[in-house]
């Protein structure tokens, strides 16, 4: 039987993207930055996942105002990084667990969640930096070290999913790989945020105070946490902070009592609080 091992919250700041790219992590405004991720890389190598469900958000990259799925389940054998306008990253494709994705499939919409099955798709900086941050530098003629299955949750265009609904999508989640019959370590990522807004009045919001209680309380009380309203995260955390509601998706997958083996919260990135957690089930 496959299994969720662990969970992993990450931001997905596209500047890091292009600060690993361009060889600049060592300059002094990224250098803590990418400190802070010295762990989870060793993390990662010590508790090799057989795949990732790496939950994350398109930017209108791949779905623009014309189909606006709210969940997005990557089935395809493979995703290519996204031209998102200055080329692909130079990072590999992404190749898909094509078998445990068909499965969750079929698992989810028989469980009531009707997600959208993507036979083709390629992925921006919200899937590719936090494989970046988390599994190091990979060139585009290397591979990433496992498969990974995408989601897509749709935080862009009003109405995104509550939290309550991601966290009990979460929850299908974990129902359905644990249905799969092979043994495979499986992490999963939920990504995007912390506290960030891009456009208008209040461009350059940052919460840090909010973002670290949200940090305690996701891990503490995580149907708190998923009972957080889309006003709050408006209101305390900025126009793009509500791309959090993804991390629920992740903790709902988990069990109540996790153990957090770590923590990262690093102002500024960009406009964008970096936050990152490593949640291990116990
Ligand atoms: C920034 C953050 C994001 O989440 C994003 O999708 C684009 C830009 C930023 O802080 O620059
Ligand atoms: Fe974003």
């Amino acid at each position: 039987m496959a299994r969720i091992t662990a969970g992993v919250g990450c931001s997905h700041v596209p500047a890091i993207g292009v600060a690993m790219d361009t060889n600049i992590t060592e300059q002094d405004y990224w250098k803590p930055v990418f400190n802070g991720f010295e762990f989870s890389r060793q993390w990662m190598k010590d508790n090799k996942p057989d795949v990732v469900f790496l939950v994350y958000n398109d930017h209108c990259t791949v779905f623009d105002a014309s189909c606006i799925p709210t969940f997005a389940l990557g089935c395809a054998a493979e995703f290519p990084p996204a031209d998102e306008g200055w080329g692909p990253r130079p990072v590999p494709v992404v190749k898909n667990h094509q078998k445990m994705a068909s499965h969750i499939a079929q698992s989810l919409v028989l469980d009531e969640f009707d997600i959208t099955i993507m036979n083709e798709m390629e992925v921006d900086h919200g899937l590719t930096v936090p494989m970046s941050v988390m599994f190091g530098d990979h060139g585009v003629d290397d591979e990433w070290p496992c498969p990974v299955i995408p989601l897509a949750v749709n935080v862009v265009q009003y109405p995104a999913p509550l939290g309550r609904r991601c966290y009990n999508l979460g929850k299908a989640v974990r129902r359905a790989i644990e249905s799969y019959g092979e043994d495979l370590n499986v992490v999963i990522f939920g990504t995007g945020g912390m506290s960030h807004q891009l456009q208008a009045e209040r461009a350059g919001l940052i919460n840090s105070d909010w973002d670290k209680r949200f940090l305690d309380l996701l891990t503490e009380d995580p149907v708190a946490a998923s009972e957080i309203t889309h006003l709050e995260y408006l209101r305390e955390t900025g126009s793009e902070g509500i791309e959090m509601v993804m991390w629920h998706v992740m903790r709902g997958a988990l069990n109540d009592d996790v153990r957090e083996v770590h923590r990262h919260y690093h102002v500024p990135a960009s406009n964008t609080a970096v936050g990152h957690i490593i949640l291990e089930n116990i």
